[in-house]
């Protein structure tokens, strides 16, 4: 491709203005030349803030839609970049795909597997490239964790247990997401299974216990001295208990409770056979942690500590030569001197990772090849999470096969359903 490619970006919402921020990080270290064309959304002012924000970063307007068939009605379009709400995914993606508009579509990929394979399909009838933002695994904590993990130092991986607590009763970041058509599991926790699967690969079976604990949530606004709450009904489970099973008995857990009041928790470790990884929070900076207590530590253990860990955790050392291996040429450019953790602020971490998911998007429009997190990883991390929802309305496991061959969806009947993906005609 002789010019940069020209593309749009559907959905002005909370995530389409930080892909905009993103793309301008990109630009400004020369990692992505892609040119913004229009800005669509719905509500005609999302459009309107979006294309003063890319006037602003990029230094040209893009022109504003309220429709996609009105953006694509005669345009030159090489490539979209999606970040409407997921139960719409399926919808915006298919056509521009068929048309031969390669899709960066952000996770989770759709909210059910039907819902991902239509997407995956029309990538492939009109041979355009499908990429999933997924930013979680961009984050250098997690390159840094995957390459303790592999580099075999620690020995093999043994289990894995990843949970969060907190939520209380607040809507969390939307509406939509406590909505049947939204689901706030399937939307934070893709996250997390994308990353399970960037560590250990897919799992075989999954089981799952899923719950509604608040049927009502709150929107909080400060007025005044008073404190204005609207409810909002919940639909979507707010808690998720999952257990993935891998090849040889290996586990590795996943629990969410998104509805917990007061002190909250968030902690993921890896355990191998001579230690483990504490793998802190992405786009904290935190440093990644090992483990690996030696024989004398366990002498050392009092017996009310004896089921307890040997040896807390260290920050890893990371020298400047292994850093080079470790990360890509565009995360030390993005993180200059990186070697374990950084210090930067949430909002500037946020729009680096987004800069790294455009610039590999980006650079297989132009050049080909396959981006890291395509179709088929968005929709592996979308299935491993219906597939602890589908266990806990089966009753019993499933395998992670049976729900991406579309041979288990009691669950996501009902959502199919209300998404347009399923009917009774
Ligand atoms: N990777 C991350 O860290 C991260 C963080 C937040 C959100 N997200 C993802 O980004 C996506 C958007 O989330 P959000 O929080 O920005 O939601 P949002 O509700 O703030 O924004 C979505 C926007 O899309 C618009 N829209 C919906 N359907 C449309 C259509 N057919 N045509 C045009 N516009 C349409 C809505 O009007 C809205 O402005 C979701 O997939 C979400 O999971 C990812």
């Amino acid at each position: 491709m002789s010019s940069p490619p020209r593309f749009i970006l559907v959905g002005c919402g909370l995530m389409g203005k930080r892909h905009i921020r993103g793309l301008a990080e990109a630009r400004r270290h020369g990692l992505c030349s892609a040119r913004l064309v229009g800005v669509i959304d719905k509500v005609p002012e999302r459009a309107s803030e979006a294309a003063e924000l890319a006037e602003k970063l990029l230094g040209e307007r893009p022109a504003v839609f309220t429709s996609l068939e009105d953006a694509m009605k005669g345009a030159e379009l090489e490539a979209a970049d999606i970040c409407t709400e997921p139960a719409s995914h399926h919808l915006v993606a298919e056509p521009l795909l068929e048309a031969g508009v390669s899709c960066l579509v952000e996770k989770p990929l759709s909210i059910t597997v039907r819902g991902c394979r239509r997407i995956l399909d029309a990538s492939v009838r009109g041979g355009a490239v499908l990429a999933v933002a997924e930013n979680y695994r961009r984050d250098p904590v997690n390159r840094l964790a995957k390459a303790v993990i592999d580099g075999g130092e620690l020995g093999r991986w043994i289990g894995a247990l990843h949970i969060i607590a907190g939520g209380g009763d607040a809507v969390l970041l939307s509406a939509w997401r406590h909505k049947l058509a939204g689901g706030i599991l399937i939307d934070l926790c893709c996250h997390y299974m994308d990353i399970y699967n960037y560590f250990f690969g897919a799992p075989e079976k999954v089981s799952g216990f899923a719950a509604l604990l608040r049927k009502v949530r709150y929107a909080r606004e400060a007025g005044g001295l008073a404190v204005r709450k609207t409810p909002v009904e919940a639909e979507a489970e707010d808690s998720l208990d999952a257990t993935l099973h891998y090849r040889d008995e290996i586990v590795a857990k996943f629990i969410a409770n998104l509805a917990v009041t007061g002190e909250g928790v968030w902690h993921r470790l890896v355990f191998l056979e001579g230690g483990s990884i504490e793998i802190p929070m992405e786009r904290t900076g935190e440093p990644l942690k090992i483990s690996k207590p030696l024989d004398q530590d366990y002498l050392e253990l009092m017996p009310h500590t004896t089921f307890l860990g040997q040896k807390p955790g260290e920050p890893y050392k990371v020298s400047p030569t292994a850093a080079e291996e470790i990360y890509d040429r565009e995360t030390r450019i993005l993180f200059p001197g990186i070697l374990n953790g950084y210090r930067m602020d949430f909002w500037e971490a946020d729009r680096k990772l987004i800069a790294l998911e455009l610039a590999d998007f980006f650079h297989c429009v132009e050049e080909g090849g396959v981006p890291e997190t395509g179709g088929r990883e968005g929709m592996l991390s979308v299935a491993m999470v219906i597939a602890a929802l589908e266990s806990s309305y089966a009753g019993k496991s499933v395998r992670l096969e049976d729900v991406l061959d579309l041979k288990i969806e009691g669950y996501q009947e009902r959502v199919n359903r209300e998404i347009g993906l399923i009917s009774d005609k």
